[in-house]
């Protein structure tokens, strides 16, 4: 299959991609977080192909998005007071909400579960390219399954070129990582994917939000966590990745100490002049917001610059902080050294 890349900048390339949508086909589809693999979330043989072209394990379901608070009616049950008042607050942008879903929802996209995650994203290009297509579309990351997840079309192309029909390229993508996932299907709320909305600010709303064990924890082998997602080994580059927990001082001595072929560093920026061995950069120490921006891009460059064992850098589990510790933990495996 020839991978058709659109520059949805020109005129006809986001409809071009709602006709790929409305007769089946898979489009890689920008968002604010990161690309999305998208089809006709109603029609369960288009989904199907989305695991296909990913490698996605069949038992991990899809986000379902929408371009306007009025569709999430037909695709759940009910929608509770909690879910309008966080609708009203972070909709459109980055968080995902998981409510019962309606008996609309093929089970493609729910794999058997019986809630659906559903989310209202603020990118234009995906509102467009929603609106145009009159349907509600499911998507997963555009990644192949384990690899980090997408943040520009190129990385799109590259995972998936020859696997789909079209990339509508919209340019980099502002948060970076993952939407926020937070279940109103348990009762108090529960947060179980950190992302772009911080647990601060799903509090500030709802109150009490309890934090999946998995967010921050390896999981026992056999475990089954309420978002099956978070059981896969995730966000990896083809390196070997270590966190090493301790300060600036300690962690250029450890990684200067261990140089040698093959041998990459993923540090703050402006620690790389302290870092003798290649080094990349994801953002300030402090910067959350850039962190989770280059996160991504920065993995994809490791494996680019052949790095065999990458030391990182442990972010703060702060802010948006939390989501790119969460990400870069799986991405190492649940490898943490302390250092220092
Ligand atoms: O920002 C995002 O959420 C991006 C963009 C494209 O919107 N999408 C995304 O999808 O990250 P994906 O499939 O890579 O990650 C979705 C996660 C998976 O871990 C999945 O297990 C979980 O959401 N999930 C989906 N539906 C769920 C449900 N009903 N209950 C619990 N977890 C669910
Ligand atoms: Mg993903």
């Amino acid at each position: 299959m020839q991978t058709l890349l659109l520059n949805a900048a020109e005129k006809g390339a986001v409809e071009k991609a709602a006709e790929i949508i409305r007769s089946g086909g898979l489009v890689g589809m920008p968002t604010e977080t990161v690309y999305g693999l998208a089809a006709n979330a109603l029609d369960g043989k288009a989904v199907a192909k989305i695991f296909a072209a990913k490698g996605r394990p069949q038992d991990n379901p899809l986000i379902v998005h929408i371009s306007d608070f009025s569709q999430i009616g037909r695709l759940v049950r009910s929608v509770p007071e909690k879910a309008k008042k966080l609708a009203e607050a972070y909709w459109p942008g980055p968080m995902t909400m998981v409510l019962e879903k309606s008996e609309l929802i093929p089970d493609e996209v729910s794999t058997g579960l019986p809630t659906v995650g559903i989310r209202f994203p603020s990118h234009p290009v995906a509102r467009a390219l929603i609106t145009a297509a009159g349907v509600p579309i499911a998507a997963p990351s555009a990644n192949t399954s384990g690899l980090p997840s997408t943040t520009t079309a190129q990385h799109v192309m590259r995972d998936m070129n020859g696997k789909i029909d079209a990339v509508l390229d919209g340019g980099p993508c502002s948060v970076g990582v993952e939407s926020t996932i937070v279940t109103l299907a348990s009762d108090p709320p529960r947060l179980l994917r950190p992302g772009g909305i911080t647990l601060e600010q799903l509090r500030a709303v709802l109150g009490r939000v309890d934090v999946d064990r998995a967010v921050m924890n390896p999981l026992p082998k056999g475990a089954r966590p309420l978002s099956p997602g978070m059981k896969y080994k995730h966000y990896s580059p083809k390196a070997n990745v270590v966190i090493l927990d301790g300060n600036e001082r300690a962690y250029a001595d450890y990684v200067n100490a261990h140089r040698g072929p093959g041998v990459a560093a993923l540090c703050y920026t402006g620690e790389e002049k302290l870092i003798r061995v290649p080094a990349v950069t994801y953002g300030g120490e402090t910067d959350y917001g850039a962190q989770a921006r280059d996160l991504f891009e920065a993995l994809r460059h490791l494996d680019e610059i052949g790095a065999e064992t990458v030391y990182a850098r442990c972010p703060e589990p702060k802010g948006v902080g939390l989501a790119v510790y969460n990400r870069l933990m799986r991405a190492a495996g649940f490898e943490v050294l302390r250092i220092g």
